[in-house]
C-alpha cells in the first residue's frame, strides 16, 4: 500500500470505527459483530503502526469509545474505566503469558479465569456497607451516575453484611439471562413489535430510561468482577473477589485459579463447550494476573492493563451462495427480508435460511442475488449473515433492490421515518396477516380455542369459511363437515370448543382483537380503567395516555384502531355473538381506605406492584400516578424514583413500606 492509500484507508477506518462505537455504545444497537469490529481496529493498529506519521489524534484505537447519555448527570471516573486487549487464538494468549513472564522475571504466573459476559458496564460504590453511587463507563474517562436505575436491579444488595470494608469501588457487569430476554421479546411479538436483536442490547438501552419505575419491569442482573479500595487489604484479586461474595455481592461462581498458561488454556477449552449450558450469554474468558503486587508492576498502557487480557469465543463462519431473497407477512404486516441460501453446515446442524431484518441491513451489507456470503451462528443464537466476499461478486449482478409491493396481496408497501421495517398496509385483506390475526385471536393467551389451531385457521380462510374473528361464531357443524378429511368427532370438539370461549373475560378479547402494540398487559390495563367497550372506544388520545403504561404511541393506535367503521362494525358482531366486552371489576375487601390517595414507586421484596395496587384498590383507595398535596401515602420500595421522593418530602407526605401497608389495610376494621 502507498503512504496515500495508506492515509485514506487510515481515515476510512477511523470513521468507520468511531460510528460503530457510537452504535454500540450509545444507541446500543450494534451493526457489525464483535469479531468483524475488532477486524478493523486491529487493521487500523497495523496502519498506524506502519504509517504513525498519519495517525489521528481522536483515533478509536486510543479510546475505548462510548459517550455520555443525555438527560444523566455526568462524573469523572475516580481511576479510568478501560477495555481489555483481546485476542481470539491460544497463540496470542501464550505471547500475552510471554511478556508477562517476561516483565517479572517469573517462570509460571498465577492466574484467574472468569466468563467474560456480554452486557454493559458499570461502577458500584458503597459506604459504610450502603451502595451509595452506581455510574456508567461512558467513554472510559467519565459517565452517567445512574444509581437509581441501578439500585432496581434485584440482585444487587443496597445494603452489605458481614465484616465489609467501610469504602471501596467495585465493577460489574449488567446483563440479562437469556430467560428473562426471550419473555421480553414474546411481549414484543404478542404486542406486534419488532423484538430486540439480543440481550445486550436490552440491558443498555434499560439503564438509559429516565424512569427507574420502567427499569425495575426489565429482568436485570449484576455480576461484580473487580474490587478496589485504597488500604491495599488484598494481595490477591481471588481474595478481593470472594471477601465482596461474602459481603453479599453477586460475584461469578465460574471462576478459577490457573497456575501457569497450560491451566489457563485447559478452562478456555471446557467453557467453550460449556457455554451453551449457561443461562446467560458469555462470549469469552477475561485472563487476570491473580497478585495484587505484579498487577502493579505490570501497570498499564494507553488504553487496557499489561495484567490481563480477554479472550474471545470465535463464532462458527461458513461461506455460502445467496440462491434468493423472499420476503415473509407478519400478523402486523411487518415485512422481513429473508436470504435463502445454498444449504451449509453450521455448528452442527444445516442453515438453508437467514433473516436479513430490514432493508437498512440490506443495504449496509450492499447484498445481492448470486452473491458469496458469511454466515455466522454462535451457539443458540438464529445464523446471520456477517458480510459478504466481495472478490467473489459474479461480474454484472446489479445491487438489490428492495421490493414497493407486498408479495402476497400487492399492496404498495408504507414505512414510517423513524422505523426501519416496511409495512403492508392492507391488513384487513392481505392474506397472511388476516391468517396471523385469526391465529392470534384463537390463541392461548387470548380466547384459546385449543380444538382449532393454526392449520384450521389457514383451512377455513382458503376456504372462504372464516376471513374475521365473528366468523368464527357463525360456523356450522354442515360447515365443518364440507372440510376434507373433517369427521363428526372433530367438527364437534370445534364447535364446542369456540362456544366456549365465550365466557373469556374482556382483557382476553381485547388482547385477542389484535390491535397493534396491544399485548396481554396493554390490554389487560386498558380493561380496567375503561371497564367496558364503548367506554375505551369512545375515549380520546389524553384519555388513553392516562392510564399508567400508556403512551403516546399505543394511545394513538388505539383511538385510531376505534376510528374506523369496520372494526367498529367487527365488534357490533362479537357483542353479537356474545363475547364478553366488559370486565369484572375486583370486588371490594374492605374500606379501611377509603377516600386515602397512594403513590407507588420502587421495586418491593413480598409483593409485585400490581398485587400492592390491587390491595390497596380492593379496600377503597386510589391510586394515583404522581406525588401532589392530596397524596396520602407514598408506598416506597427499593430503589424509588429521586422526583417522587424529593416531592413527598417536600410535601410531607409520608412514606411507608409493603408491611407498613399491610398494617394500614388490618388496623382498620371495616
Ligand atoms: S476486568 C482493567 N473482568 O469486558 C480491568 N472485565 O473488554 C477491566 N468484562 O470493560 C475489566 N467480564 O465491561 C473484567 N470478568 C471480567 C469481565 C470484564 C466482562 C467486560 C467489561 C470490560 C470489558 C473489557
Amino acid at each position: 500500500m502507498n503512504p496515500s492509500e495508506a492515509k485514506q484507508r487510515l481515515e476510512n477506518l477511523s470513521n468507520e470505527l468511531q460510528l460503530h462505537n457510537y452504535r454500540y455504545y450509545v444507541l446500543a444497537e450494534p451493526s457489525i459483530s464483535d469479531f468483524e469490529f475488532d477486524q478493523l481496529l486491529k487493521e487500523l493498529e497495523y496502519l498506524e503502526n506502519q504509517f504513525p506519521e498519519f495517525k489521528l489524534a481522536d483515533s478509536p484505537t486510543q479510546k475505548v469509545g462510548g459517550q455520555t447519555i443525555d438527560g444523566f448527570i455526568t462524573e469523572k471516573h475516580k481511576r479510568a474505566m478501560l477495555s481489555l486487549g483481546n485476542t481470539y487464538n491460544e497463540d496470542e494468549l501464550r505471547e500475552f503469558d510471554e511478556r508477562v513472564r517476561n516483565s517479572t522475571g517469573l517462570n509460571e504466573i498465577e492466574y484467574v479465569c472468569e466468563l467474560k459476559i456480554d452486557g454493559l458496564a458499570i461502577s458500584v460504590f458503597y459506604e459504610n456497607g450502603e451502595l451509595v453511587k452506581a455510574v456508567t463507563r461512558g467513554d472510559g474517562i467519565q459517565g452517567d451516575i445512574v444509581t437509581e436505575n441501578v439500585k432496581t436491579i434485584r440482585n444487587i444488595p443496597k445494603k452489605l453484611k458481614g465484616n465489609f470494608l467501610p469504602s471501596f469501588e467495585v465493577r460489574g457487569e449488567i446483563f440479562m439471562h437469556r430467560k428473562g430476554f426471550e419473555r421480553l421479546n414474546e411481549q414484543r411479538i404478542q404486542a406486534g413489535e419488532p423484538t430486540y436483536a439480543n440481550p445486550r442490547n436490552v440491558a443498555s438501552g434499560s439503564l438509559k430510561i429516565k424512569d427507574s419505575n420502567e427499569v425495575a419491569k426489565r429482568p436485570l442482573d449484576i455480576f461484580l468482577y473487580q474490587l478496589y479500595e485504597d488500604q491495599n487489604t488484598f494481595s490477591k484479586h481471588s481474595d478481593s473477589i470472594e471477601a465482596a461474595g461474602s459481603w453479599g455481592l453477586p460475584v461469578p461462581g465460574t471462576s478459577k485459579t490457573c497456575i501457569g498458561i497450560d491451566q489457563v488454556i485447559e478452562f478456555l477449552h471446557e467453557w467453550d463447550n460449556k457455554r451453551h449450558d449457561l443461562s446467560f450469554d458469555t462470549d469469552g474468558v477475561v485472563i487476570k494476573v491473580n497478585s495484587k503486587r505484579l498487577q502493579e508492576e505490570l501497570g498499564f498502557t494507553a488504553k487496557t492493563p499489561r495484567w490481563a487480557i480477554a479472550y474471545k469465543f470465535q463464532t462458527e463462519t461458513a461461506s455460502t451462495k445467496l440462491l434468493g431473497i423472499t420476503y415473509q407477512v407478519g400478523r402486523t404486516g411487518a415485512i422481513t427480508p429473508v436470504a435463502e441460501l445454498q444449504p451449509v453446515q453450521l455448528l452442527g446442524t444445516t442453515v438453508k435460511r437467514a433473516s436479513l431484518h430490514n432493508a437498512n441491513e440490506m443495504a449496509r451489507l450492499d447484498i445481492r442475488v448470486g452473491d458469496t456470503v458469511f454466515v455466522e451462528k454462535g451457539g443458540e443464537i438464529i445464523p446471520k449473515i456477517v458480510g459478504v466476499d466481495l472478490a467473489l461478486r459474479p461480474k454484472d449482478i446489479p445491487p438489490q433492490a428492495y421490493i414497493t409491493h407486498c408479495p402476497e396481496c400487492g399492496s404498495e408497501l408504507t414505512r414510517q421515518e423513524s422505523e426501519a421495517q416496511h409495512y403492508c398496509p392492507n391488513e384487513d385483506h392481505c392474506p397472511p396477516q388476516v391468517v396471523g390475526k385469526l391465529e392470534h385471536f384463537i390463541g392461548r393467551k387470548a380466547m384459546d380455542i385449543q380444538s382449532v389451531g393454526s392449520e384450521l385457521c389457514e383451512t377455513l380462510y382458503r376456504n372462504n369459511l372464516v376471513r374475521k374473528p365473528s366468523d368464527f361464531y357463525t360456523l356450522t357443524m354442515e360447515n365443518l363437515l364440507n372440510l376434507e378429511r373433517m369427521g363428526e368427532k372433530s367438527a364437534r370438539n370445534i364447535v364446542e370448543g369456540i362456544e366456549n370461549s365465550k365466557t373469556q373475560p374482556f382483557e382476553r378479547v381485547l388482547f385477542g382483537m389484535g390491535i397493534r402494540y396491544v399485548g396481554e398487559t396493554v390490554a389487560k390495563k386498558l380493561a380496567q380503567a375503561f371497564v367496558n367497550i364503548d367506554k375505551l372506544a369512545q375515549a380520546s388520545v389524553e384519555e388513553l395516555i392516562a392510564v399508567d403504561e400508556i403512551g403516546q404511541r399505543i394511545a394513538e393506535t388505539v383511538h385510531s384502531y376505534f376510528r374506523q367503521t369496520d372494526h367498529m362494525a367487527e365488534v357490533q358482531k362479537l357483542k353479537g355473538a356474545g363475547l364478553i366486552f366488559e370486565a369484572v371489576i375486583a370486588e371490594k375487601k374492605g374500606h379501611s381506605l377509603n377516600g386515602k390517595s397512594f403513590v407507588i414507586s420502587g421495586v418491593f421484596e413480598k409483593y409485585s406492584r400490581d398485587e400492592l395496587k390491587e390491595m390497596v384498590e380492593s379496600h377503597g383507595g386510589k391510586m394515583a400516578s404522581g406525588v401532589t398535596s392530596k397524596t396520602d401515602y407514598l408506598i416506597a420500595g427499593s430503589g424509588i424514583g429521586p422526583s417522587k421522593l424529593e416531592k413527598a418530602e417536600k410535601l410531607g407526605v409520608p412514606l411507608i413500606s409493603e408491611d407498613q401497608l399491610i398494617e394500614i389495610i388490618g388496623s382498620s376494621i371495616d
